[in-house]
C-alpha cells in the first residue's frame, strides 16, 4: 500500500516536474546586458562613459525609459562580468567593486525596480568567473541569500573554471535549487551547454533547470559572427528545438544592433532571426549613442510580437532556397480554425549581391489551408495579399539582409472578414477584434 503510493506520487512528481515551475520567462527575455559593448572595461579614469559601473546602469536604466525601450518591451537590466571586487568580504559575502559601484547593489536594484525594471547580475559556477572574480564554487547558498537580499531578478551564470562534464550540470541544478529556496523569483540563465557538445550537454535536464541557457560561444561584433551562430542553430535545430518553450528558451546571445558594426539589413537580419528562434532579446548596446534607424528596429512591434508569441515554439530553417539564401519559419497565433499563422524569414547570408528566389508557400512548409493572408514586416504594406499555397512567388533579398513576413491562413471566417484587415493591426488581438 505505501509502495504504490510512493510509485503513484513519483509518477505525478515525474510528470509535474517536467519543467522548472517559477512561473519566469513564459515569453523570452527582452532587456540589456552589458558584454558584447561594454566587456571588462574597469578603468574609470580613462574611460568615464565605458567601464562598468553603477554610473553605466543607471544611465542605461534612464534610456530604456526615455527612449522608450520599456515602452517596447525590454525590461531587464543586465550587468555581466567584472561588477564586482577582486575578494569577498571577510565575512565570505559577494561585494561589488567599491570604486565603481559606491551604492552598493541592493541600492542600485532599487534604483532599477523604481522604473518598473528588473535587475540582473553575473555569476560563475566554477571558482572563478571568466574574468577572474569570484566564482560561487563553494559559496552556493550564502551567495544566493545574497543575490535574493540585494532583490536581484535575473542571474547569468557563466561556465568559466570548472571542467565541463557531468558534475559541472549537477552543480547547476545545485545552485537552482538554492535560489528556489531563497523564496525570491530569480529568472535563471544557464551556460553548461556552451561548454560541451550538444550529446553531452542532457538537453532534457535544461528545461527543468534553467529559465534560459546560452548554447553556443559569445556572439561577436560582426556579421560574421551572427551568421557563424545561425549556422551553428540550423545545424543542431532537430536536436535544441523542442526543449524551447514558455519558461525555458534557447538563447545564442546579445543583439548586437546599434554598435554600428551592422549594416541596417544585417541589424534587420538578427533582429528577424532572433524573433524566428524565440531567442531573448538581450540588446548590447551604448543606448545612448543607437542611430534612430537601429532604434526603430529594436522597437519594430512586429517583429517583437513575433518574438515573444504565446505559443514560444522556435522556428526551424526549412528550405535551402538558393545558394545564398535561406528560408526560415515559425509557427505562431492566430490560431483561426485550427491552423496556425506563421512567420517567414528569407535570409541572404551572403556578401555576393542581391539574390531571387523563387518559391511557393508549400515549399516552406505552409500546407494546412489553401490561401494564406500575407503581410511584410519592417514595409509600410497597406492590405495583407492573399496567396494560394501553390502560386509562385518571387523574393529578392539583398546581400547580407532579410525578407520577413507573417501569414495568416485564409479560412472561410477569414475570408468574411478581408475588408478588415490590414497590415498594420495583423497581429493575434487585432484579428481577435475585427473578425
Ligand atoms: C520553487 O520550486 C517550487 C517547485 O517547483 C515552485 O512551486 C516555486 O514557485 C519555486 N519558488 C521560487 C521562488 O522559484
Amino acid at each position: 500500500m505505501f509502495l504504490s503510493k510512493l510509485f503513484l506520487f513519483c509518477l505525478l512528481y515525474v510528470k509535474y516536474t517536467n519543467s522548472l515551475e517559477n512561473g519566469l520567462a513564459r515569453r523570452p527575455p527582452m532587456g540589456w546586458l552589458s558584454w558584447a559593448q561594454f566587456g571588462c572595461a574597469t578603468d574609470c579614469k580613462k574611460s568615464p562613459n565605458k567601464c562598468i559601473s553603477d554610473k553605466l546602469i543607471r544611465r542605461t536604466t534612464d534610456a530604456m525609459v526615455s527612449q522608450g525601450y520599456l515602452k517596447a518591451g525590454y525590461e531587464y537590466v543586465i550587468v555581466d562580468d567584472c561588477w564586482f571586487a577582486k575578494n569577498r568580504d571577510k565575512n565570505g559575502r559577494l561585494q561589488p567593486d567599491p570604486e565603481r559601484f559606491p551604492h552598493g547593489m541592493k541600492d542600485l536594484a532599487n534604483y532599477i525596480h523604481d522604473k518598473q525594471m528588473k535587475f540582473g547580475i553575473y555569476e560563475d559556477i566554477g571558482t572563478h568567473t571568466c574574468a577572474g572574480y569570484p566564482g560561487l564554487q563553494g559559496h552556493f547558498q550564502e551567495d544566493a541569500k545574497t543575490f535574493a537580499e540585494w532583490e536581484i531578478d535575473y542571474i547569468k551564470v557563466d561556465g568559466c573554471y570548472m571542467n565541463p562534464d557531468q558534475a559541472m550540470i549537477n552543480k547547476y541544478v545545485e545552485f537552482g535549487d538554492y535560489l528556489n529556496k531563497t523564496g525570491r523569483s530569480i529568472t535563471y540563465s544557464c551556460s553548461w551547454p556552451a561548454y560541451m557538445p550538444v550529446e553531452q550537454a542532457d538537453y532534457s535536464l535544461l528545461p527543468k533547470t534553467c529559465n534560459l541557457w546560452r548554447n553556443a560561444w559569445d556572439i561577436g561584433d560582426s556579421w560574421s559572427s551572427i551568421s557563424g551562430i545561425l549556422k551553428w542553430f540550423a545545424r543542431r535545430q532537430d536536436i535544441i528545438a523542442q526543449f524551447a518553450g514558455p519558461g525555458h528558451w534557447n538563447d545564442p546571445d546579445m543583439l548586437i544592433i546599434g554598435n554600428n558594426k551592422l549594416t541596417p539589413g544585417q541589424s534587420k537580419a538578427q533582429m528577424s532571426l532572433w524573433a524566428i528562434l524565440a531567442a531573448p532579446l538581450l540588446m548590447s548596446a551604448d543606448l545612448d549613442l543607437v542611430s534612430s534607424s537601429d532604434r526603430d528596429i529594436l522597437q519594430n512591434r512586429d517583429v517583437i510580437a513575433i518574438n515573444q508569441d504565446e505559443l514560444g515554439i522556435q522556428g526551424l530553417l526549412v528550405k535551402k532556397a538558393s545558394k545564398h539564401t535561406d528560408v526560415w519559419t515559425r509557427k505562431l497565433t492566430p490560431i483561426v480554425d485550427n491552423f496556425h499563422s506563421y512567420a517567414i524569414a528569407f535570409l541572404n547570408k551572403e556578401n555576393n549581391g542581391a539574390d531571387k528566389v523563387t518559391v511557393t508557400l508549400s515549399d516552406v512548409g505552409l500546407t494546412s489551408t489553401k490561401k494564406y493572408f500575407v503581410c511584410e514586416v519592417f514595409k509600410n504594406q497597406k492590405k495583407p495579399h492573399l496567396i494560394n499555397i501553390n502560386a509562385k512567388f518571387t523574393v529578392k533579398v539583398n546581400s547580407e539582409d532579410v525578407r520577413l513576413y507573417k501569414a495568416i491562413p485564409a479560412t472561410p471566417k477569414m475570408l468574411n472578414c478581408k475588408k478588415h484587415l490590414t497590415c498594420s493591426k495583423f497581429q493575434k488581438d487585432d484579428i481577435e477584434r475585427v473578425c
